[in-house]
């Protein structure tokens, strides 16, 4: 009933539309705007003529079906994030059209009061909701009311890295700026220190590289100056770690027997290429996903004979041998804890990790440090237990062992593994900076002792 109701007012209001877009009627002046569409029973029709140039079975109700099975469509976080200005730009509709509209900076911002940063890159109170739907990215729908409102893009600009509080920019131009739509979103956090410890800023990616064995986080000073950033559980530069990876910037690049540079991929391919090829079982076209679908491989002028997920040269060596870094990464990270526990969290369940099965270990790159409610069963002692918990929980976390010291290169490490194994792929979104950033930190590592 109330969408029939939505359909009525949308005909009024297109009969309205069309009919002063045809001009006045009568001698200028005269006649009433209002008077004219109201009497006018052919630009109703001529309204319904163009809803139809998109609302039939093979345009908007083809791809409905599709985006239902979208995790855009039907994953949680629109709902969970909803009101949280920093989250929505990525979560929700309305914050994500609202920071491409005003252009809103990736930077931090200096309170001068204060002497705190903030992140700029945030929506305001009243656009800070909305599930992604079709008119996120189409931003034109229902603007016209013709055919051609899925164009433009929400946007297609170069996007600066949150991570980078905007100092890096990304920007793929294959297939008119496209991917940049993606990657908007699809782009990791950045980790910044303790604004009780330390100012709140970005942390300084540079040192981590320029000076590897200075330390990072004391474990005897804990949770207190000059340590600057507190380890926890969620201490991660989030889930988008393929926009990143893909483009080949933002990682914290270590010198060493590897160069960085980007696959083929990287310039000749967009995440609509592969993402929306042709559809193959449950992926391709409007879902968004490339699990299992391989057509996009086989396009013409892309890869001349056949990939399929046996092949060896394109998919399994690859994979295989990225799968392999990772886990060598993640064995000399390790290796700073007590010998029972591994410092970095491992989850088998699926339904809880995004990227089980990608790693031997089941690895998801959180910190195996002890939370009540998000990592209960953590091994290592939470160097900041918070004043909320209970008696039990506080005895709980004293009674496990201490997380270990981590010098500049250990951090810096930590976030490259969770850049390449959250970008989902094993190697194939950019194979040549993936192996680049794992192997040049599995040395970075050895050099400084670990
Ligand atoms: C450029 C293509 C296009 C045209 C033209 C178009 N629509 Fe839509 N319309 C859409 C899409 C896409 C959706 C969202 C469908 C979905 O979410 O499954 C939509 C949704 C709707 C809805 C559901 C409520 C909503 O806003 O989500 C109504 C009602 C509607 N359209 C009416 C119309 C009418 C009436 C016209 C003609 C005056 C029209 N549309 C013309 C693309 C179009
Ligand atoms: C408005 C931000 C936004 C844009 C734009 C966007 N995404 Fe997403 N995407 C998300 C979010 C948020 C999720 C996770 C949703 C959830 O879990 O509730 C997601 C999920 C996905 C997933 C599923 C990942 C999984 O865990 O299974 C794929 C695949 C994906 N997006 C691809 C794309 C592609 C390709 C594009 C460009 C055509 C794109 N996305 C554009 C925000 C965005
Ligand atoms: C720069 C964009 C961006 C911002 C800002 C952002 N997220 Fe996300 N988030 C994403 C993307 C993209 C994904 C989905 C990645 C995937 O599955 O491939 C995601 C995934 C998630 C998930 C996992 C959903 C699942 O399917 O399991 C949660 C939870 C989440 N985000 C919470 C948050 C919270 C809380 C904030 C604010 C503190 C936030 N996000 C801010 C981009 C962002
Ligand atoms: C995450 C972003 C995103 C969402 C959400 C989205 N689309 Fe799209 N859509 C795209 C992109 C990108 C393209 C261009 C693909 C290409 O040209 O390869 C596209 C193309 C299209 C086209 C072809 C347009 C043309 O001019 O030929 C149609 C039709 C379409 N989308 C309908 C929808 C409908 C209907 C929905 C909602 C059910 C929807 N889209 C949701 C990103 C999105
Ligand atoms: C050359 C093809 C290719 C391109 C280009 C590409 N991807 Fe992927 N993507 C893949 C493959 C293959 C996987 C892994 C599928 C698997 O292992 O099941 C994947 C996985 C993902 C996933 C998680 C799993 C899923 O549901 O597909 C996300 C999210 C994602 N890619 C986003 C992007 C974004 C954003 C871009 C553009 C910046 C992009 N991809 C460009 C091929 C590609």
């Amino acid at each position: 009933m109330k969408t029939i109701f939505k359909v009525i007012s949308m005909f009024t209001i297109a009969g309205f539309f069309l009919a002063s877009c045809e001009g006045p009627l009568g001698p200028a002046g005269k006649d009433g705007v209002d008077g004219a569409a109201g009497a006018n029973g052919k630009d109703g029709k001529d309204a319904n003529e163009t809803c139809k140039e998109c609302h039939n079975p093979t345009v908007v109700d083809a791809v409905a079906v599709q985006f239902e099975f979208s995790k855009h469509s039907y994953g949680e976080a629109a709902f969970e994030e909803a009101g949280n200005v920093v989250c929505t730009p990525c979560h929700t509709q309305e914050a994500f059209k609202y920071v491409c509209k005003n252009n809103v900076p990736a930077t931090f911002a200096l309170n001068a009061a204060t002497g705190k940063y903030s992140n700029s890159y945030v929506t305001i109170a009243t656009s800070a909701l909305g599930e992604i739907t079709c008119f996120t990215c189409h931003s034109s729908l229902h603007t016209t009311f013709a055919g051609t409102d899925f164009s433009p893009l929400t946007t297609k600009a170069a996007v600066p890295m949150s991570m980078w509080k905007g100092a890096k920019t990304i920007n793929l131009t294959q297939d008119g700026g496209m991917s940049n739509l993606c990657v908007k979103c699809h782009q990791p956090r950045p980790l910044t220190t303790s604004s009780s410890l330390s100012n709140g800023d970005v942390v300084d990616y540079a040192s981590l590289v320029s000076a590897p064995t200075t330390v990072f986080y004391d474990n005897a000073v804990g949770n207190a100056a000059p340590n600057k950033l507190i380890p926890s559980y969620r201490t991660h530069v989030h889930y988008g770690g393929v926009g990143a990876v893909f483009a080949g910037v933002g990682g914290i690049e270590y010198a060493g027997t590897q160069t960085y540079a980007s696959s083929t991929h990287t310039t000749a391919a967009s995440c609509e290429d592969c993402h929306m090829a042709t559809i193959a079982g449950r992926s391709g076209g409007h879902t968004f996903t490339a699990t299992g679908n391989f057509n996009s491989c086989n396009t013409t002028g892309c890869h001349s004979s056949a990939i399929t997920s046996s092949s060896t040269a394109f998919w399994t060596g690859p994979r295989n041998e990225i799968k392999g870094l990772l886990s060598t990464l993640a064995t000399k990270i390790n290796s700073l804890g007590d010998g029972t526990s591994k410092i970095l969290h491992t989850d088998a369940n699926a339904e809880t990790n995004l990227w089980a099965g990608k790693t031997a270990e089941n690895y998801d790159g959180y910190l195996n440090i002890y939370d009540p409610s998000t990592n209960p069963l953590g091994a290592y002692r939470n160097p900041a237990p918070a004043g909320s918990w209970t008696v039990d929980q506080k005895a709980i976390n004293t009674a496990l062992p201490i997380f270990p010291t981590l010098k500049n290169v250990v951090i810096g490490s930590m976030i490259n593994f969770q850049l390449c194994l959250r970008e989902y792929s094993l190697g194939i979104h950019n194979y040549k900076y993936s192996k680049a950033l794992l192997q040049n930190s599995i040395e970075a590592l050895t050099a400084a002792g670990i």
